[in-house]
C-alpha cells in the first residue's frame, strides 16, 4: 500500500475535527471527516478508509453504534475511540466490542499520534502482507526480524545508507542486533564482494591494538619475526567493522582518527605510509556522548564516527516484535534440534511481553533454544519458562494474539486501562476531590470509590 493512509475522523464538534485533522495531516495522512455515524458510513461507502477515529457521543448515530456497523463491514479496520469524562461505560463497552484503542479527552498531541501511528501500522501491515506482518524489504534476506515501527525505521535507514559507503555508528544495548546490522550493511552495499573485517576492540589487549589495526613490520618488537598486515589493510576496498569502539584507549583514538581522516597510516615499526579505502562501521553499547563528556572518548573522533547513527532499540521497548522473533527462533531451533514445537502458548507469550529482557534478542534466542529443547508439550507453556521470565502477575499484554483467551485478556486489560485513564484525569482535574470527580464522570461517589479500589488507585485525602 504505497498510497497515504486515509483516516476518517468522526465527531460532531467541528473544532475537534479541525484539530485532529491538522495533527493527522502532519503525519501525512489523508483525512476524511464526518459529523456523526450516519455520515461516516456514507463516507465509507465512497472512500477507502484505513483507520477511524470516532467520538462516542454524537447525534443521529453515536460512536458505539457506528463501531458495531463497522464491525459488520470490516472487523479488522482499526477503530479508535475518543472518550470524554461522561462516557466511561461507553468507552469500556467500545473496547469490549473490539475497538482498536482509545484516546481520552483532553488528549495530548503525542498521545493521539502514538495511537494513530499504531493503528496505521496495523492497517498497513495487514494490507502489505496477507500472511501477517513481516520484515521490511531487503532486510528479509538477513533475517533481521521486526515489525515494530522502531525496527521498520531501522530497516529504512539500512536501505538508505547501505548503497553508499557512508560511515555508520551502531548503538544499542547488548544483544540488540548491532552485529547483524553491520553485516547487513555490508551485504547490501556495492562492496559486498569485497572483504568484511570485524575487529572486537574490547578483546584486544591495549598494547596490541595498534599492531592489530595497522599491522607491523618484521622486527618491530620482540616476537615480530615476520611482517603482518593489520585489519585496515585486510579490509581495503571493503568494510571494516570496529565492534565495541567505546573500549579503545585514548592514545589509540588519535591514531584511529588520523587513519580515518587521511586514509593513511604506518605499520608498527614501519616507515612506509600505507593508504587504504575502507567503509567504516563502528558499534558500541556505551553512551559515547557521555564518554566524551567524561573525557574518555575524543570528541573529534566521535563526530567522525557518527556520520549516520543507527540506534537499535532494546527489546523491551518493542514487545510487538516478540511473536515474530519467537516464530523465527522456534523454526530455527526445530530444524537444528530435530524438534517440532509449534510455538508459545498465549500465557507464555504474555509473560515474554512483561519481561524486561536485559540481554535483548540474544537472551530471547537462548531462551527459545532451551524451551524448544525441553518443552514437553507441542507448545511452550509458562511452566517451561525460567522463573525470572515467568514472573508474577501484573502488567497487561500489549496486543492481542490470535488466540481467544489472549483476546479476552486484552479486552479486559484495555477496558481497565480506559477506566483508569479517565478516572485519573478526572481526579487530577478536580484536585483529587472524589465527589467532584464522580460528578464529572457522571457516576456516583460510591461507585467511583469502588472502581478506584478495584483499580488500585489511592484516594488522596484533602488537608
Ligand atoms: N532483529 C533481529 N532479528 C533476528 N535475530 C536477531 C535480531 N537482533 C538480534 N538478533 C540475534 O541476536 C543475537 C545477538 O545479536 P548481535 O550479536 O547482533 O547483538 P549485538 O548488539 O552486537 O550485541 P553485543 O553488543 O553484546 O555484541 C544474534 O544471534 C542475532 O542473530
Ligand atoms: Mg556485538
Amino acid at each position: 500500500m504505497a498510497e497515504r493512509p486515509q483516516v476518517l475522523i468522526v465527531d460532531d464538534e467541528p473544532n475537534m475535527r479541525r484539530v485532529l485533522a491538522a495533527l493527522l495531516e502532519r503525519e501525512s495522512c489523508e483525512v476524511l471527516q464526518a459529523a456523526d455515524g450516519v455520515e461516516a458510513l456514507r463516507v465509507m461507502d465512497e472512500n477507502v478508509v484505513h483507520v477511524i477515529v470516532a467520538d462516542l457521543r454524537m447525534p443521529n448515530m453515536d460512536g458505539l453504534e457506528l463501531l458495531k456497523r463497522v464491525n459488520g463491514r470490516d472487523p479488522d479496520l482499526p477503530f479508535i475511540v475518543l472518550t470524554a469524562h461522561g462516557t466511561v461505560d461507553a468507552a469500556v463497552e467500545a473496547m469490549k466490542l473490539g475497538a482498536f484503542d482509545f484516546i481520552t479527552k483532553p488528549f495530548e498531541k503525542d498521545e493521539l499520534l502514538a495511537v494513530a501511528r499504531k493503528a496505521m501500522r496495523s492497517a498497513r501491515l495487514d494490507a502489505l502482507e496477507p500472511g501477517g506482518p513481516g520484515v521490511a524489504g531487503d532486510s528479509r534476506r538477513h533475517r533481521i526480524i521486526g515489525a515494530s515501527s522502531q525496527m521498520q525505521a531501522v530497516f529504512a535507514l539500512i536501505e538508505k545508507v547501505a548503497g553508499s559507503p557512508t560511515t555508520v555508528l551502531l548503538t544499542g544495548e547488548s544483544g540488540t542486533g548491532k552485529e547483524l546490522v553491520a553485516r547487513a550493511l555490508h551485504a547490501e552495499s556495492k562492496l559486498s564482494r569485497q572483504p568484511y573485517i570485524r575487529v572486537n576492540c574490547a578483546a584486544i589487549p591495549r598494547e596490541l591494538i595498534e599492531s592489530e589495526f595497522f599491522g607491523y613490520e618484521k622486527g618491530a618488537f620482540t616476537g615480530a619475526v615476520t611482517s603482518k598486515p593489520g585489519r585496515f589493510e585486510l579490509a581495503d576496498g571493503g568494510t571494516l567493522f570496529l565492534d565495541e569502539i567505546g573500549e579503545i584507549p585514548l592514545e589509540m583514538q588519535v591514531k584511529l582518527l588520523r587513519a580515518i581522516q587521511e586514509h593513511e597510516f604506518e605499520r608498527v615499526g614501519g616507515l612506509r605510509t600505507l593508504r587504504v579505502n575502507v567503509r567504516l562501521i563502528t558499534a558500541t553499547n556505551k553512551d559515547l556522548q557521555r564518554s566524551v563528556a567524561e573525557g574518555t572518548f575524543r570528541e573529534d573522533l566521535y563526530y567522525r564516527l557518527n556520520v549516520v547513527h543507527i540506534r537499535l532499540p532494546p527489546l523491551r521497548e518493542r514487545p510487538e516484535d516478540l511473536p515474530l522473533l519467537c516464530a523465527h527462533f522456534v523454526e530455527r531451533f526445530n530444524e537444528r534440534l530435530g524438534r517440532r514445537i509449534e510455538g508459545f502458548e498465549p500465557e507464555a507469550m504474555a509473560s515474554l511481553r512483561r519481561y524486561h529482557w536485559p540481554g535483548n534478542v540474544r537472551e530471547l534466542e537462548n531462551l527459545v533454544e532451551r524451551c524448544v529443547l525441553f518443552a514437553d508439550g507441542a507448545r511452550i507453556a509458562p511452566s517451561d519458562l525460567p522463573e525470572e521470565v515467568r514472573g508474577v502477575g501484573g502488567g497487561a499484554p500489549d496486543a492481542a494474539d490470535a488466540d481467544p483467551m489472549a483476546l479476552k485478556s486484552r479486552v479486559r486489560a484495555a477496558a481497565e486501562r480506559v477506566e483508569r485513564d479517565l478516572i485519573d484525569k478526572a481526579l487530577k482535574l478536580c484536585d483529587h476531590n472524589v465527589t467532584r470527580a464522580a460528578k464529572l464522570l457522571r457516576i456516583s461517589r460510591k461507585s467511583l470509590q469502588v472502581k478506584m479500589r478495584d483499580l488500585g488507585l489511592r484516594e488522596i485525602k484533602e488537608t
